[in-house]
Order: structure tokens, then C-alpha cells, then sequence
């Protein structure tokens, strides 16, 4: 098995079993720092009674103040991330879209949600714009920058800041551009009354998101 697989494999492993356990948020950062957006074939799991998830309060892509109150009756199927991912988000957000295209009438139960981690340039608008290439049922939700380490603390989800040199020839004045986010990639189902359901590590299909959310419904 070649090294890089080997060593996503086993943080996929380290962080179903962290999840599973529920360890110290120091371990939680620690074992997500080594597969910030990594990608891995892994079958989806169901673990026991994880303490992920509780309330929030953030902005949806509309600019409307939401608490995770406004959910309760459906199934948030939750992913944090960010708009300038360039690659594993969107891969996400696609699996996410086809499992709910998948569902059909039954998916209507299911309320998609993605947060980003980065509040810094994921405004409103942003969102507005992106989370319509995937799904017009996707919600974008954002907040200060206290109201996402809140949400992100309570979902157990890594991410930091990394700067980047910038490229040859590259303006200063794109300051803005200069960094991109490590975060942990995991979708979260909640059930109705908001507790933890299951989770989705990266390298699952479609179908196999769809099957495991419709075992739920
Ligand atoms: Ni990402």
C-alpha cells in the first residue's frame, strides 16, 4: 500500500475512533491535523453516543440570523468547509447533492447545511453564490469568527489557518488570497431533535451516503 494511502487510512481510523470515544478536543485537533482534507476509501460507520453537535447560532446565505432550533423536525446532514477549497469541499458538497438527488421524495427530511470555517471571506453573498452550484436546498451558514470556533468546537471539527507564499509575479495587495484553510472533513447527519445520527468520512459515494441517511428516515 503506498505511504500516503497508509497514512490516510489510519488518520481516517484515528478520527472515526476519536469521534467514537469522544476524546479531549486536544487529541481531536491533534489526530485532524493529519488529513486536513484527506481522502480515503472508508465504509461508512455508525459509532455509539459521541457528544457532537449542539446549538449554534450563525447567518444563513440569505443574511438571516438561524440557531439550529430552526432545524429540529428535519435531518441536517452538516458540512464545514470553505468556499476556496479547491477541490475536496466541492467533492463533498457533490456527494452530499447526489445522496439527496438519490433519496428522491424521502430527502425532503433532510436539510443540507454547509458552515464555512471561513468567516474572513465566506460573507452571505459568497455563500449565496456557492452553495447554489450544488443544491437549492444546500443552506450556507456563516458568522464572526467567535460564533464559527463555537460551532466548530461543538461538531469536533478542526480547522486553522495556513498561509501561503505567494506565487511569482503575485500582487501584495492580494493579501486576501494568501492563506487557505486545513480542516477536517466529515459530514455529520443529526436527526430531529438534533443529536448525532452517523457520520460521513471523505471517499464515500453517493449511494452509500443515500442507503445509511435512508436506515434514518
Ligand atoms: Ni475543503
Amino acid at each position: 500500500m503506498p505511504r500516503q494511502r497508509l497514512v490516510i487510512l489510519i488518520a481516517a481510523l484515528v478520527v472515526a475512533a476519536v469521534i467514537g470515544l469522544a476524546l479531549a478536543p486536544k487529541v481531536d485537533r491533534l489526530v485532524s491535523r493529519q488529513a486536513p482534507d484527506g481522502e480515503a476509501s472508508t465504509s461508512v460507520q455508525t459509532v455509539g453516543k459521541p457528544q457532537v453537535g449542539g446549538p449554534f447560532m450563525l447567518v444563513d446565505q440569505t443574511g438571516k440570523t438561524v440557531t439550529d432550533q430552526d432545524y429540529r423536525g428535519k435531518y441536517m446532514l452538516i458540512y464545514f468547509g470553505f468556499t476556496f477549497c479547491p477541490d475536496v469541499c466541492p467533492t463533498e458538497l457533490q456527494v452530499m447533492a447526489g445522496a439527496l438527488e438519490k433519496l428522491g421524495p424521502k430527502g425532503a427530511k433532510v436539510q443540507p447545511i454547509f458552515v464555512t470555517v471561513d468567516p474572513e471571506r465566506d460573507t452571505p453573498q459568497v455563500l449565496a453564490g456557492y452553495v447554489k452550484q450544488f443544491d437549492p436546498r444546500l443552506i450556507g451558514l456563516t458568522g464572526t469568527p467567535e460564533q464559527i470556533a463555537a460551532v466548530a468546537k461543538v461538531y469536533r471539527v478542526f480547522y486553522e489557518k495556513v498561509k501561503e507564499e505567494p506565487a511569482a509575479g503575485e500582487a501584495a495587495k492580494d493579501a486576501a488570497k494568501d492563506y487557505t484553510m486545513d480542516h477536517s472533513s466529515v459530514a455529520y447527519l443529526m436527526g430531529p431533535n438534533g443529536e448525532f445520527l452517523t457520520f460521513f468520512p471523505p471517499g464515500v459515494s453517493p449511494d452509500q451516503m443515500a442507503d445509511k441517511i435512508a436506515s434514518f428516515l
